[in-house]
């Protein structure tokens, strides 16, 4: 009984981890959804083409399509990523790796990674997005990306690209 509960609780802790174990990017956790609508408001989503890069369940990009948004998911965890298209059917969602879709028709981009991610990304994003994007952080701080307005008490970060 104990053998099972233990395998259960290290099977549930690997789903969440393992893109972080593998190196690929965050592991699992839940945005704030009310500080990804302080943004979404702020920015101005409706119309506009929005990814969510490691989109998880889908709780927040469903909030972006209800808001208005054109939204894409990209999610490298295919249990994670059938669960967001269950819960936003028109929401456009890929099973794929964040690093390898291209992002130039992208008007918003919303993350929430891990600071070192979060570095690795600025790179891609400053690459690819056009100049009139916006990127929006959740938790952490994007370093080398141009600030552009913050929330600090719901720790939400409000960026556009650096010119290279
Ligand atoms: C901290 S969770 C954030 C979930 C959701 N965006 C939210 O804010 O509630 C990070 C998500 O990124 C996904 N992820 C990590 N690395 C990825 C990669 N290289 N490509 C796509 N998704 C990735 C994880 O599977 C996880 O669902």
């Amino acid at each position: 009984m104990y053998i099972i509960a233990l395998l259960a609780v290290l099977a549930v802790s690997l789903h969440m981890l393992w893109p972080h174990i593998v190196g690929k990017g965050a592991g699992y956790g839940a945005s704030n959804l009310r500080a990804a609508k302080w943004a979404f408001e702020h920015v101005g989503i409706e119309g506009k083409t929005l990814y969510e890069l490691g989109c998880g369940y889908g709780s927040v990009l469903a909030l972006a399509y209800k808001m208005g948004a054109r939204a894409v998911g990209v999610e490298i965890d295919p249990i994670r990523a059938l669960m967001c298209k269950l819960r936003c059917p028109r929401c456009r969602v890929l099973l794929a790796d964040m690093f390898k879709i291209p992002l130039n028709d992208a008007d918003v981009v919303y993350i929430f990674q891990y600071p070192s991610v979060n570095r690795k990304l600025a790179e891609k994003l400053n690459k690819e997005l056009r100049k009139d994007a916006v990127v929006v952080s959740y938790y952490w701080e994007v370093p080398d990306m141009q600030l552009l307005s913050k929330n600090d008490k719901m720790k939400i970060y409000i960026y556009k690209p650096k010119s290279l």
